[in-house]
């Protein structure tokens, strides 16, 4: 998508330096920077710091890590060391593990000479892929948002409520959750967002940076207030994006996302799982009990990051001296409250007959 009339995708190749580009997101919104990684140090501290985040990105990110380890070392023994190396960096998002397992799967068969090559062009391939299944889930949510449009009276918008940042920035392009609004955007469907600001680290912040730059009407909410707004009446549809859904549908996303969803069940809101295939864990079914919640350092809650009035981007104390944080990154919604999962081969009920009639092909494979 466009930064400042630029289209970036959040990761790039640069073929001069041999080295992957990303925006540096832990400046975002307030300022842009783009870091080469260049070593495999540098890719497990971009996802762990959170320079990279997003589960499809941190998927694709791995992938590109896997390629400069086979570049240093095409041994069986170092693509399971990067692999080991890079799976532990963090624990939610599913994508990190199915894009280390399908690089090793690939590339474990390739004779060790031509391996770098190989998990170069396929980390290309995995980034690309990332970007079509978002187009197609932006295909698929407009439906959605259209038949919503149809029943209002005309020039009257949609409005959406999102939690977090599943958009471009969280994606190599279009984002998930986000892809149907631009999809509707872009056809001329009049939209308003509701943007949870996503404590603790303000993840909407990013979000509504992304929805400003397209033009996309918004504004930025306290994480408490989507419940009062689906009382008075006040979203049409919930949008979020997951980090890893189980076979049966339950949604692993960012912490406070199953308040969304319980609120949205309380009042009849639609709520909507924005899903790429890779964020399916097939070998799961109930998310609350086999999903592991990446716990961060208290920091992040204790502490907040802005923009002082002079431009610089600093960290204030918010709790008080002595006070520690818990800071749980995510939650599981139950499959009884997704209206539906928006995926790119269609959208399906949140129950295991509905995601294996979409994907038979990859339920049979995971059995
Ligand atoms: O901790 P983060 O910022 O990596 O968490 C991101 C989210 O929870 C997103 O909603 C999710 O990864 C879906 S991204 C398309």
């Amino acid at each position: 998508m466009k930064v400042n009339g630029t289209h970036y995708r959040s990761l790039w190749w640069d073929y001069d330096q041999g080295a992957l580009q990303i925006i540096d997101q832990r400046w975002l919104p307030h300022d842009f920077r783009i870091q080469a990684v260049t070593t495999m140090q540098e890719y497990a501290d971009a996802i762990v710091e959170m320079r990279v985040r997003g589960a499809p990105l941190i998927g694709a990110t791995a992938a590109y890590g896997m390629a400069l380890a086979m570049a240093e070392d095409a041994s069986d023994a170092n693509m399971d060391k990067a692999w080991e190396f890079l799976d532990k960096t963090r624990p939610t998002a599913i994508n990190l593990r199915w894009a280390l397992n399908r690089c090793r799967e690939a590339l474990r068969p390739i004779p060790q000479e031509m391996r770098a090559d190989a998990a170069l062009k396929l980390a290309h391939e995995i980034a690309d892929e990332d970007v079509e299944i978002n187009r197609q889930i932006g295909e698929n949510g407009l439906a959605i948002i259209r038949e919503i449009a149809a029943k209002k009276p005309a020039g009257e918008p949609v409005r959406l409520l999102t939690h977090c940042n599943a958009g471009w920035l969280a994606t190599v392009d279009w984002g998930t959750a986000t892809s149907p609004m631009y999809h509707a955007y872009n056809a001329g469907i009049p939209l308003h967002v509701w943007v949870d600001e996503t404590r603790p680290r303000n993840q909407g912040a990013m979000t509504a940076w992304e929805l400003g730059s397209h033009g996309i009407e918004h504004k930025y909410i306290v994480d408490n207030a989507g419940g009062h707004l689906m009382q008075h009446g006040l979203v049409d549809m919930v949008i979020v994006g997951t980090d890893r859904t189980t076979r049966r549908g339950d949604v692993c996303n960012k912490i406070g996302t199953y308040l969304k969803a319980l609120a949205a069940h309380d009042n009849g809101v639609p709520f909507y799982v924005a899903l790429p295939s890779p964020t399916i864990d097939w070998t799961v079914d109930d998310g609350v009990a086999e999903i592991p919640i990446e716990e961060r350092d208290d920091f992040e809650t204790t502490h907040v990051q802005g923009r002082r009035a002079d431009g610089t981007i600093d960290t204030v104390q918010v709790a008080p001296e002595g006070t520690s944080g818990g800071n749980m990154a995510f939650d599981v919604t139950p499959n009884r409250l997704v209206t539906g999962l928006i995926t790119e081969r269609g959208v399906c009920k949140a129950t295991p007959e509905g995601l294996a009639g979409l994907f038979p092909d990859m339920v049979k494979s995971a059995n």
